[in-house]
């Protein structure tokens, strides 16, 4: 392009960037993004650093990690760190690998590349048509995406599954190990979609009802050792953290529950039986 062609190209922006200011938006240039975007990759890598070298120093590095952990939408990094420690504990003992809430599959890339190596078969549930509709318990907390109010997340976050496929194809993680199950979640879930036994999952359905259905689904097929990490416990609507404490009545004399400190985000872990090792330095 030749300098008045950018000159134009320039003005346009700053004209577009006038318009959008008082939305919170602005065009940038492809430079500008890869710089926004180095500034950020480093700071994830900085963390993962102090993370592996302490705060969780039995998890190994591992290859591929350090990109999907980059590209990860809303999941914080500690977050991540600790959904990844507790997944290499639960794989002490046997057991599949699921995820309730799979959106477009950044999550699950990030399990699947863990498990990519083992014989565990990746469950991923979501019905793909985004959240259901919340109940009396789905007090809104955090308007993450400044709907306003609790009833207009039913149907938000809605993508296709063809999404979180392609992530898995590109990891090259095998169709075979890989279940796919569509659909709002019920207890009534046929066996066959469900594995017959957890080592670890991670449900991420951000409301009262699927959390508490899907704790209630995993539950008898937990072993000593299984781990079912909860996301979004005590943020975003006050259901998830009522539908762990309602699970917790039920069934808390089997599992020892750990609420994420203010640092490592919003996200509880329950453990099934007595843990296998911990390597938390809590
Ligand atoms: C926050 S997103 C998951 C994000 C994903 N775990 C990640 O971090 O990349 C929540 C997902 O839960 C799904 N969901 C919510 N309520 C559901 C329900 N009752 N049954 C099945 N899926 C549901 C939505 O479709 C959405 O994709």
């Amino acid at each position: 392009m030749n300098r008045s062609g950018s000159r134009v190209r320039a003005a346009v922006r700053q004209g577009l960037n006038r318009v959008l200011r008082p939305a919170g938006s602005r065009i940038v240039t492809g430079q500008e993004w890869r710089g926004l975007t180095a500034g950020k990759e480093l700071l994830v890598d900085q963390l993962v650093d102090l993370f592996e070298a302490l705060v969780l120093p039995d998890l190994e590095p591992r290859q591929g990690r350090r990109e999907l952990l980059h590209r990860l939408i809303g999941t914080e990094i500690p977050e991540a760190m600790y959904l990844l420690d507790s997944l290499r504990q639960s794989l002490a003992g046997p057991g599949d690998v699921c995820e309730m809430g799979v959106a477009q599959g950044a999550t699950s890339a990030l399990i699947a590349n863990e498990i990519a190596t083992t014989d565990r078969t990746l469950w991923l549930y979501d019905s793909f048509e985004g959240l259901s509709a919340p109940t009396t318990e789905d007090v809104l907390l955090d308007d993450v995406l400044g709907l306003g109010s609790m009833d207009s997340y039913a149907g938000s976050m809605a993508v296709g599954a063809e999404l979180v496929q392609g992530r898995l194809r590109e990891l090259d993680f095998p169709p075979a190990r890989t279940r796919i199950v569509k659909g709002f979640i019920e207890p009534d879930l046929p066996a066959e979609r469900l594995p017959d036994q957890v080592a670890f999952a991670y449900l991420d359905f951000d409301l009262y009802e699927p959390i508490l259905t899907g704790l209630r689904l995993l539950h008898p097929r937990c072993r000593p050792g299984s781990v079912l990490m909860v996301d979004d416990f005590g943020f975003l609507s006050a259901g998830v953290e009522a539908a762990v404490r309602e699970f917790l009545a039920e069934h808390g004399d089997l599992y020892s529950p750990w609420e994420a400190p203010p640092h490592a985000g919003h996200f509880c872990v329950l453990r099934r039986g007595p843990s296998i090792s911990s390597s938390r330095g809590d």
